[in-house]
């Protein structure tokens, strides 16, 4: 929400819409960086740790956005970007004066190869070389993203100590935890390895999918940096640490770590990645429920500002499926602004194109602008976001597609979230109960939560046969994905239909 009429959200803007979110029922808010940038990847180049962008507001806007928050029951997290800084910041200014300067080790520079090019073979995740050659000292530094984001040196004590007092000028203030933006990205090889080559590449995918990531992210030591944010975590009471994560399921489970070393929740993103069937998406929930290490906290994740939206995957019927799933999961889910509303995906054409990874690779590479556009609030111009012009294009169908008018409508997508939500608050079986799947036909999802709920899911369009267990005909019927009022469970599921339903007593 744009309060001063720039096209731009900001946080008196999302001070004004808290109300949003404890109508539909969450319980915290995760913010994308705010922090002071040039903004050459949307905030995820910080050039000062501890301020807070004009573009957003100050100091004191942010004071009353928490202050507002905690007011209203709901705990606010912060996007922290530790991996790398701004070009602009002046730990970096420091770092590239000289190869004596004390901040030097701060990043990571390299003698150029034999024949003057990179250091080794690492690929930008922006595209290109992941190493840019700085004129003046005759070395490289390494970005994994952009040139404008230099990869701090995690392997300095003083670069560690320095982020963790950051951290602290956050919790002191009382911020409730942290997103860790690409968290296992933070180590590098010592040796700084070339990577082999994927052999799946092809061409025209990104430059990042030319080589396999083995020496330029997820080394062992990173989980001894992420025992130390822990450990600063852990010096207040009650905070959280999310750690962004895309690895295979087994690498992502060591990122629980044990005895509170690592992060509380590695984020899920499986059902981001994965092909919308019925049997695949079953597998998924069952190999990573089967991997989590004792006392690991399960979470689920659908979408975010880097990926397709799951309504423009699956398609808004489907996505009304793929909420009851999200949230009717065991632990904790994270839920994308404005698919609560359905938002699928908006047209930017190539010359609109905001997103520095589309401009880097045009084609290659999915151009997250359309995952960003402005939440739509309401029928009024600029869809109630802004009173200006709004920095991305709105949805089509942003005249309907709004939370002022789906508020109204008993079986809109909002209403579902909300009903959704409602539910999970009630029942902690919902949160914290056991998960177990069923068979209930080809197509199908369904699975019980603790004793007394049971989920069943149709993955497809087609109406399908359920076959259940005794006793689940008899449930009660808690909610309907589509928003029909049945009176009892039915033979065959409509498609695209959802059934969360509490089981009678002595249900199989
Ligand atoms: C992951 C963030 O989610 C993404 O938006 C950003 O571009 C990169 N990390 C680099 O910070």
């Amino acid at each position: 929400m744009d309060s001063d009429g720039d096209g731009i959200g900001d946080l008196d803007g999302i001070r004004q819409r808290l109300d949003h979110l404890v109508e539909l029922g969450v319980g915290a808010l995760w913010l994308s960086p705010i922090f002071a940038s040039p903004m050459a990847d949307f905030g995820y180049d910080v050039a000062d740790y501890c301020a807070i962008d004009p573009l957003f507001g100050d100091m004191a806007a942010f004071d009353a956005l928490l202050t507002e928050a905690h007011g209203r029951g709901l705990k606010l997290l912060l996007d922290f970007v530790p991996n790398h800084s701004s070009d602009q910041h002046p730990w970096f200014a420091e770092s590239r004066s000289s190869r004596d300067n004390p901040r030097r080790d701060w990043y990571i520079w390299h003698d150029p190869a034999p024949d003057g090019g990179p250091p080794n073979n690492w690929q930008s995740n922006f595209g290109g070389s992941a190493w840019t050659l700085d004129e003046a000292t005759g070395q490289y530094y390494h970005h994994a993203f952009l040139a404008a984001q230099p990869d701090l040196n995690w392997r300095n004590p003083a670069v560690r100590a320095a982020m963790a007092d950051t951290l602290r000028f956050w919790l002191d203030k009382g911020v409730d935890g942290f997103r860790v933006d690409v968290i296992w990205h933070l180590i590098k090889d010592a040796g700084l390895r070339d990577n082999p080559p994927n052999p799946g590449y092809a061409p025209g995918q990104p430059d990042i999918q030319r080589y396999l990531q083995l020496h330029s992210a997820d080394q062992p030591e990173v989980h001894e940096v992420i025992a130390e944010l822990r450990g600063v975590i852990e010096e207040y009471d009650g905070r959280l640490l999310i750690g962004e994560i895309y690895l295979p399921l087994e690498r992502l489970m060591t990122y629980y770590g044990q005895d509170n070393a690592g992060v509380h929740l590695p984020f899920n993103f499986q059902l981001i990645q994965a092909p919308w069937h019925a049997g695949g998406i079953a597998a998924l929930i069952d190999e990573y429920e089967a991997a989590l290490p004792p006392g690991g906290w399960p979470n689920w994740v659908l979408s975010n500002h880097d990926q397709p939206r799951i309504a423009a995957r699956v398609g808004e019927a489907q996505a009304r499926i793929a909420a009851m799933l999200l949230l009717t999961l065991r632990g904790t889910p994270t839920l994308y602004y404005g698919d609560e509303i359905g938002i699928a995906d908006v047209t930017i054409l190539p010359d609109q194109a905001q997103d520095p990874a589309a401009i880097n690779e045009p084609g290659a590479s999915f151009n997250r602008d359309r995952a960003r556009s402005p939440m739509q609030w309401s029928p009024d111009p600029g869809g109630g976001f802004s009173n200006g012009e709004p920095w991305l294009p709105l949805t089509t169908d942003w005249q309907t597609r709004n939370v002022a008018s789906q508020a109204d409508e008993d079986a809109s997508m909002l209403a579902l979230h909300r009903a959704l939500l409602r539910l999970r608050q009630a029942e902690p079986t919902l949160r914290s109960g056991d998960y177990r799947r069923v068979d209930a036909g080809e197509g199908l999802l369904a699975y019980r939560r603790g004793p007394t709920i049971a989920v069943v899911l149709n993955l497809s369009s087609e109406a399908r046969a359920l076959t259940l267990p005794t006793g689940w005909q008899d449930a009660d019927i808690l909610l309907t994905a589509s928003g029909a009022d049945l009176a009892r469970v039915p033979d065959m599921l409509p498609g695209d239909e959802g059934l969360v339903l509490r089981l009678p007593e002595m249900a199989a």
